[in-house]
């Protein structure tokens, strides 16, 4: 059964993948753009993302993403205000694909970025 006449969808859901330029997050990336999902990422390598970027708008999957090194808070924050910005604040999926116990402070991605991302739900 093609994914276009499948029953599972994700259409309207909005997704944020750190992490999404290379092996496992690339292939979320895709995996959720191709049920419908729109879906914002992020990587430290600004030609690495742009590459991604324009192969997935030529496959028509609605990607957008900007560069972030998620071991830096203030670059989290940024991060998570474009996702805010992107999706008019409703953040229905995380996925996140990058080596978080590296991190140089204390608190957790999840606490970050679940409590930005729902600060300006509706
Ligand atoms: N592959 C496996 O077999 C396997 C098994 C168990 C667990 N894991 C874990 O699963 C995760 C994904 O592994 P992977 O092998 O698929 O991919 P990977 O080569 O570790 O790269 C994953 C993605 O994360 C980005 N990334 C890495 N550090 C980042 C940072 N500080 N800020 C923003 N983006 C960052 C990379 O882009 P840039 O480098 O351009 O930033 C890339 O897009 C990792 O946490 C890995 O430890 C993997």
């Amino acid at each position: 059964m093609s994914r276009s006449s499948s029953r599972w969808t994700l259409s309207g859901m909005t997704a944020l993948v750190t992490g999404g330029t290379r092996g496992i997050g690339h292939a979320v990336v895709e995996e959720l753009a191709e049920l419908g999902a729109t879906v914002y990422t992020c990587s430290r390598n600004e030609e690495a993302l742009n590459k991604c970027l324009q192969e997935w708008s030529v496959k028509g999957f609605k990607v957008n993403g900007c560069v972030c090194d998620v071991s830096s808070r203030l670059q989290r924050v940024k991060l998570i205000q474009n996702v805010s910005s992107a999706f008019h604040g409703k953040l229905n999926i995380l996925n996140q694909l990058c080596n978080f116990w590296e991190w140089e402070d204390e608190k957790s991605p999840q606490e970050l970025w679940i409590s930005s991302a729902i600060k300006n739900k509706n």
